[in-house]
This record gives C-alpha cells, structure tokens and sequence, in this order.
C-alpha cells in the first residue's frame, strides 16, 4: 500500500491532538488506540476527526479502536499511554503507574508493529523509552522520546517575547532529560543566525533559562493537567521527518552507547532523523557549563532509569 498508517497508543489530550494534526498534513491513515473504557471514546473521537476532513479537506482514514491486531504493520507508533501530571507532581512521580503500561504497550508493540518507528510521550519519558527499548529489543534507531522538541519551542517563544521579534526566526536546543534540570544550550541560540546573546542580556537569559525548565510544569498548574498541543506537533514534527526522509536536525531522546559519555540510558542529544529513523547522533563542542549541567542531569534520569531497571 502507498498510504502510510500511523498508530497512536493512548486517545487522549495528546493522542486526539495528533491525530487531528496527522490527519490535516494528510502524512497517511491514522488508528487511535485506547483501552477499553466506559464508552467508546476512542471510537468517537476518530468519527469526529473524520466528518472534520468532510470540512477541511484533508483525505484521511481515522480509525478508533481497542484492538491491537488493528495497529497492525504501523509505520508508525506514538505512544501517549499513561496518566499526565497533576499540579504539585513532578514527572518522575508517574514512573510507578506507567511502567506498567508502557509494559503492556511494548509488548502490543512487539507482536503486531516490529518494524515501526517508536515515539513515546509518556512521562518520564527518559525512563519510560528506556524500558520500552529494553522489552521490545527494537534497534536504537527506531526508538526515540520526544521531549527536546519541545523543551526547544517553549525556550524558542520565551526567547522571542523578550527580544520582540517573530519566534519563526528563533532557533534554539535544550538537551538531557526532561527534567527540571534539562539543558538549554545559549551558544546554540540565534535570531536568524544572528547568536540570541549580542540581543539579550546574560540576566535575562538565564531567566529564561529557568523558565524553559520549568515549563512543563507551568502549564500543568495553569490547566491542572499537562500540555498536549506543543507536545503533539513536537512528535509530529518527528514523525514527519521520518516518514518524509527529511532529515532534521532535532534534539531527541536517544539511546546512548558511549555518546557524549554516556552508556545504556536514554537522554535528548541532537540528532539527524530520517528515513533511516535515527541516522546520527551529533556529538557538539560543549563548554565546561554545559558539560556540567548535562552531568547533572543524566544523574537525574540514571536515578529514575534504575528505579525502572530494578522492577523488572
Ligand atoms: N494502552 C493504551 N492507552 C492507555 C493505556 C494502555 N495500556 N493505559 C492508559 N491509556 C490511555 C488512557 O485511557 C488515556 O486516554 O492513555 C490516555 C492518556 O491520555 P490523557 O490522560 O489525556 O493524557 P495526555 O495529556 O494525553 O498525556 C499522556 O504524555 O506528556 C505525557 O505526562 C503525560 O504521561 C502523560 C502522557
């Protein structure tokens, strides 16, 4: 078949989010995949999100389901399973109820899409893409987790907002875990190649800096759960390099076998994703700072990574 098929594990704020937006860039046929719940909802958001195409235009086929067997031969698995965060937890707070969920979808996984790419969303995400690496044994360069992405666009409209340009000219790189000391990378920071540093101030910087940290958890005290529109065109953004053989250059959270010094964890790092899924992990100059911070934070993820490794 010419039509790729994209499979999203969970239909909820995030799954229900890509769906809509895979289905308008028509970048192939969508199954939303939840467990079985009170009602159908998967099964109604899928219909919803297909009369939508009766308005917009978009030619796509947007299947709900609870059955695995119908992810089958899936290009492509997003997997948003799981609980999200409520005000006053943090992410690594979720590890004991989605482990074993992302247990039970690693296993789906294996025995009905082997040869998909894998993005997982679900939190904590450096450890929850860890273990479904670890269950799965997929090779590492079609499992990733999405968190730089976004990390990046939340630092990329702070950084716009305090110089007062467009942030379409914004590009910026956060790296490490998806934590509260995840690594924004200032060197990396331009204003259409003009370094973000000659516009802004260094006090204004690491405010921003702290605030791009704290992101996440900005939103969930606002809405009382977490994002999922930035979070849903992150991954999509990921997905369409893949299935485009675009080749970004995006930060990802990636295996790591001796990269940037670290071994058997998982950890966002600068890659280039294409057809191939991962087809090089960037190695960069990084200061003493940045070295250090990135220390710091795969520290954090080791510690939430071994929690993962012991229950096993
Ligand atoms: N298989 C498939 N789906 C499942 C499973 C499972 N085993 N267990 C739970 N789910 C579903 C839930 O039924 C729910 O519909 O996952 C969905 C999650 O949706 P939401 O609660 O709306 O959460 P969302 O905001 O989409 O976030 C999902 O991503 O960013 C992370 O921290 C966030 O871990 C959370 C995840």
């Amino acid at each position: 078949a010419n039509r790729r098929k994209i499979a999203l594990i969970g239909a909820g704020n995030i799954g229900g989010e890509l769906a809509a937006l895979i289905a308008r860039k028509e970048l192939g046929d969508v199954v939303l995949f939840d467990i079985p719940q009170k009602t159908d909802f998967a099964k109604g958001k899928a219909l919803d999100l297909e009369q939508n195409g009766a308005v917009l235009g978009y030619d796509a086929s947007i299947k709900g389901t609870s059955s695995w067997a119908d992810c089958a031969g899936a290009d492509v698995l997003i997997v948003t399973a799981g609980i999200p965060r409520k005000p006053g937890q943090s992410r690594d707070d979720l590890v004991a109820t989605n482990l074993p969920i992302i247990r039970s979808v690693a296993d789906g996984a294996k025995e009905h899409c082997p040869n998909a790419l894998v993005i997982v969303i679900s939190n904590p995400i450096d450890a929850m893409v860890y273990e479904f690496k670890r269950r799965t044994g997929f090779p590492r360069e079609r499992v990733l987790g999405m968190a730089g992405v976004l990390d990046s666009a939340r630092f990329q409209l702070f950084l716009a907002r305090e110089a007062n340009v467009s942030v379409k000219d914004v590009r910026a790189m956060v790296l490490g875990g998806h934590g509260d000391d995840m690594v924004p990378i200032p060197s990396a920071c331009t204003i259409n190649g003009v370094r973000a540093t000659e516009l802004i101030s260094k006090e204004k910087l690491d405010a921003l800096i702290a605030r791009t940290r704290k992101g996440g958890g900005e939103i969930v005290q606002l809405m009382g759960t977490s994002a999922y529109y930035a979070p849903a065109s992150s991954a999509v953004a990921m997905a369409e390099s893949y299935l485009l053989d675009q080749k970004r250059l995006l930060p990802v959270a990636a295996y790591l076998d001796g990269e940037y010094g670290y071994k058997d964890i998982f950890m966002g790092v600068p890659v280039i994703l294409g057809g191939k899924g991962i087809e090089k992990i960037v190695e960069l100059p990084l200061t003493a700072e940045e070295k250090e911070m990135l220390a710091k934070s795969a520290k954090s993820v080791q510690g939430i990574t071994d929690v993962v490794k012991a229950s096993s």
